[in-house]
C-alpha cells in the first residue's frame, strides 16, 4: 500500500535526540533556541518562538488581541484548530466561505461579516497553497484588523516570491507527525513583531515575566529540546522535501489533468505551493460512484487516500451549537468532493506511475 502520508526519521535525527538525552536537558533549552533561530531564517521572519504544537501556537497568537466576545473571521473549510483556538482564547469564530478553486478563504466573503467586535482574520494556507494574502491584508488594513496566518500545512510556501512565514502580524506552524517537516508534536510562531513574540513567550511560560511573578494568564505549552533537536535536522531536509513534493505534484498533475471526472488542484501563478496535500475534487455528477467507493477502489489497488475534511466547520456539532445553522455553499461543495492522493517525498517513480494509473483506471471504469 502506498501511504498517503509518510515521515521517516534517519540516523541524524536519532543522533540528535541521543545527544539531548545524554545532556540530561530534556526541557526547553538551547536546542529550542537554535531551532527558533534557524526556522526564522528559513522562512524570512524577524522573530520566532517554539510551542508544544500548532494548536496552542494559534491560541497564543489569538490571545494577543482577543478578549471575551471578540470575533475572528475564519474560513469554514480548514482544520478544526484554526477555529477552536479562537474559542480557547476567549473569542468567537465567525465563518466565511472559501474559493472552491484554491480551497482557501474567499476574500469577497469577508467584509460583510465584519462587526464592531471583529479583531482579526485567520488566513489559512490550506494543503500548502497560499491564501490570497494581498486581498486579506487590504481588508485588514481598511478595517484595522490583525491577521493570523495559519501555515500549519505551508512550510516554505511562497507568495509573490516571499515565504508565507514572512508576512503580517503572526504566522503559526505545526510540526505534527504528518506535516511537511516534523518533530512528532510541535509548533512555531513566527512574527516581525517583538511584542507579539514576547506575549507568546509569556503565554507559554505561565505568564511569568520574572520567576514566580505572573503578569499574564498564561499556561505551559513549551516545546522540549528533544523535539527541537529533531526539528533542526528536519529543517535541514525541508528544502529537499519540498522540492520533491513539488516534483511529485507536477507528475500527478501532468498524468491526471484533462481527465473528465477529476478537478486538479489550482495554484495561482504567483504562488509556490508546498503540497502538504495533493487534493483533487471528484466531479460526482459525472461519475457512477461515491467518494467512499472511489477511495475503497484505490485502497484495493494499493493507493492510500485521505479526505481532509469531510465536514466543513460550520456543520461540526460543537460549532452548530454555538453559532446555529449556517450555510457556506463552496465549503460544503468542496467537503463533499475532496480527496487527497499521496504526494509525500518518499514516493518512487514506480509509486507515482501506479498512483496515476490506478486513479485513471477507477475514474474511467466509473464514468
Ligand atoms: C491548518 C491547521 N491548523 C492547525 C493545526 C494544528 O496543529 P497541531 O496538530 O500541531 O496542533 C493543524 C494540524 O493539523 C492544521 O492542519
Amino acid at each position: 500500500m502506498i501511504p498517503v502520508a509518510c515521515a521517516r526519521l534517519g540516523e541524524e535525527e536519532i543522533d540528535a535526540v541521543v545527544e539531548v538525552l545524554r545532556s540530561g536537558n530534556l526541557r526547553q533549552g538551547m536546542k529550542c533556541s537554535e531551532f527558533e533561530e534557524k526556522f526564522k531564517g528559513a522562512v524570512g521572519a524577524k522573530y520566532a518562538t517554539t510551542a508544544a504544537n500548532g494548536s496552542v501556537s494559534l491560541q497564543a497568537i489569538y490571545a494577543n488581541w482577543i478578549g471575551p466576545g471578540d470575533e475572528v473571521i475564519v474560513p469554514a473549510f480548514t482544520f478544526f484548530a484554526t477555529a477552536a483556538m479562537v474559542c480557547h482564547a476567549g473569542g468567537k469564530p465567525v465563518f466565511c466561505d472559501i474559493d472552491p478553486r484554491t480551497f482557501t478563504m474567499d476574500v469577497n466573503d469577508i467584509e460583510d461579516r465584519i462587526t464592531r467586535r471583529t479583531r482579526a482574520i485567520a488566513g489559512v494556507h490550506l494543503y500548502g497553497n497560499s491564501c490570497d494574502i494581498d486581498g486579506i491584508l487590504e481588508i485588514a488594513v481598511k478595517h484595522g484588523l490583525k491577521v493570523v496566518w495559519d501555515a500549519a500545512q505551508a512550510h516554505l510556501t511562497k507568495y509573490r516570491g516571499k515565504d508565507v512565514g514572512s508576512f503580517g502580524d503572526a504566522v503559526s506552524y505545526s510540526f505534527y507527525a504528518t506535516k511537511n517537516m516534523t518533530t512528532g508534536e510541535g509548533g512555531m510562531i513566527a512574527s516581525d513583531s517583538p511584542q507579539i513574540i514576547e506575549n507568546c513567550i509569556l503565554m507559554k511560560q505561565q505568564g511569568q515575566s520574572k520567576k514566580y511573578l505572573h503578569t499574564f494568564l498564561g499556561t505551559n505549552f513549551r516545546m522540549t529540546d528533544v523535539e527541537a533537536a529533531i526539528g533542526i535536522v528536519q529543517l535541514g531536509r525541508l528544502a529537499g522535501f519540498t522540492e520533491k513534493r513539488r516534483e511529485n505534484a507536477a507528475f500527478l498533475m501532468k498524468g491526471l489533468e484533462g481527465g473528465d471526472g477529476l478537478v486538479m488542484p489550482y495554484t495561482e501563478p504567483f504562488v509556490e505551493h508546498s503540497y502538504h496535500q495533493f487534493t483533487v475534487l471528484l466531479e460526482l455528477e459525472k461519475l457512477k460512484i461515491t467518494r467512499d467507493e472511489f477511495a475503497a477502489k484505490l485502497g484495493e489497488a494499493g493507493v492510500g487516500t485521505v479526505v481532509a475534511y469531510p465536514m466543513p466547520l460550520h456543520k461540526q456539532p460543537v460549532f452548530e451549537k454555538i453559532l446555529g445553522d449556517q450555510h457556506f455553499p463552496n465549503a460544503e461543495w468542496v467537503a463533499k468532493r475532496c480527496i487527497s492522493l499521496p504526494v509525500h517525498p518518499y514516493l518512487s517513480q514506480e509509486d507515482l506511475e501506479k498512483i496515476t494509473h490506478e486513479v485513471k483506471n477507477v475514474i474511467e471504469s466509473c464514468r
